[in-house]
């Protein structure tokens, strides 16, 4: 196996449940459902082997369609894939949890999980609308759960081998740390925003520390122009080692240690994106020493998702 074929191909080694995350992620936030399906096919044709979805995106049905139309056209097994789904925010009452899961993997065509989140450590008012809002427009969060008792069944979930691993989303250091410290299954991966912009430097080192696989969301920065497809930096390097703008960034998340989520809409994008190679020790200590700090998604503070408004 050539270097660039080993690195695009990395998989990361769980704490719990014997899986591997491959370490490039094809994330399936795409509002437009038949966007959806045909980005998923151009992915797993790329080469992406990870899947990343959530009850919130409210695509998961296509998801399932195009990955169970993928793997028959393609000849590959369920096995060789990993895909992840996420508890939203409205169901993190423990007895919600189960049924939460069961319509994820339902709508996915799937009999397992390889790795299910709580998608942010945000409770909301428990029920079928994902966004719960009073009279003036305010979020109705639920006092009524801690993130402890929600974990709890998702241990159980694990326990009964409903899913392999079990994690956490849009979580801060500090938030994290209880949980671990009172995990019986501890978290084994953790999926945050994470870019030259915004490197979570801290949480990297205590994952890197305790065994648990960091899982940047946003590598490109969200795809947002002005941004960091276009810093100079990004680009005076992009022009030295012969690979696009994209492909630098996708390489350094990975080359940091950490696994990403990108999301390319066309087939020409997917292969553009699976195609990274190591970069130069030089170019990589250049970019890591960029000083521009932006974080462009505001869930982690509100649980509230949604990326801030383009050229803000
Ligand atoms: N846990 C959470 O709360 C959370 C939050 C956000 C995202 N996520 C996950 O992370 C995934 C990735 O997030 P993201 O969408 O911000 O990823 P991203 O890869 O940083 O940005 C995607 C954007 O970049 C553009 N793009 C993709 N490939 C490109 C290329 N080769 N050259 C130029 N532009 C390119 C696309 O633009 P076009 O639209 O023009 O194709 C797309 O809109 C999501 O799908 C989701 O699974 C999780």
């Amino acid at each position: 196996m050539t270097e660039s074929l080993e690195f695009r191909m990395m998989r990361m080694p769980l704490s719990h449940g014997n899986g591997k995350m491959p370490a490039l992620g094809f994330g399936t936030l795409i509002p437009d459902p038949a966007v959806t399906i045909s980005a998923t096919r151009d992915a797993l044709a790329a080469g992406f082997r990870h899947f990343d979805c959530a009850e919130r995106y409210r695509n998961e049905s296509e998801v399932g369609e195009a990955l169970q139309a993928g793997l028959a056209a393609g000849g590959i097994a369920r096995e060789e894939i990993f895909v992840t789904s996420k508890l939203w925010n409205s169901n993190h009452q423990p007895e919600r949890i189960e049924g939460a899961f069961d319509a994820s993997l339902k709508r996915l065509r799937l009999n397992y999980l390889d790795l299910y989140l709580i998608h942010t450590p945000f409770a909301f008012q428990p029920g079928d609308e994902q966004d719960p809002r009073d009279q003036n427009g305010n979020v109705i969060y639920d006092n009524g759960v801690t993130l402890l008792d929600t974990w709890r069944a998702m241990e159980s979930l694990v326990d009964r081998g409903r899913c392999r691993a079990i994690g956490l989303s849009d979580i801060s250091l500090s938030e994290l740390l209880p949980i671990y410290e009172s995990a019986r299954i501890k978290p084994a991966v953790v999926e945050v925003e994470a870019h030259p912009y915004l490197p979570e430097t801290e949480l990297l080192q205590f994952c890197k520390k305790n065994g648990v696989v960091f899982l940047a969301f946003a590598p490109l920065g969200h795809g947002m122009k002005p941004g960091l497809l276009e810093d100079p930096v990004i680009s005076a390097v992009a022009a030295r080692v012969g690979k696009t703008a994209a492909q630098v960034l996708l390489a350094w998340a990975v080359q940091r240690g950490t696994a990403l989520l990108t999301t390319p809409k066309t087939a020409a994008r997917a292969r553009e994106n699976f195609d990274i190679s190591p970069l130069p020790e030089d170019a990589f200590d250049e970019i890591s020493r960029i000083q521009t700090r932006q974080r462009l998604n505001q869930v982690v503070k509100t649980g509230i998702p949604g990326f801030i408004a383009q050229g803000n």
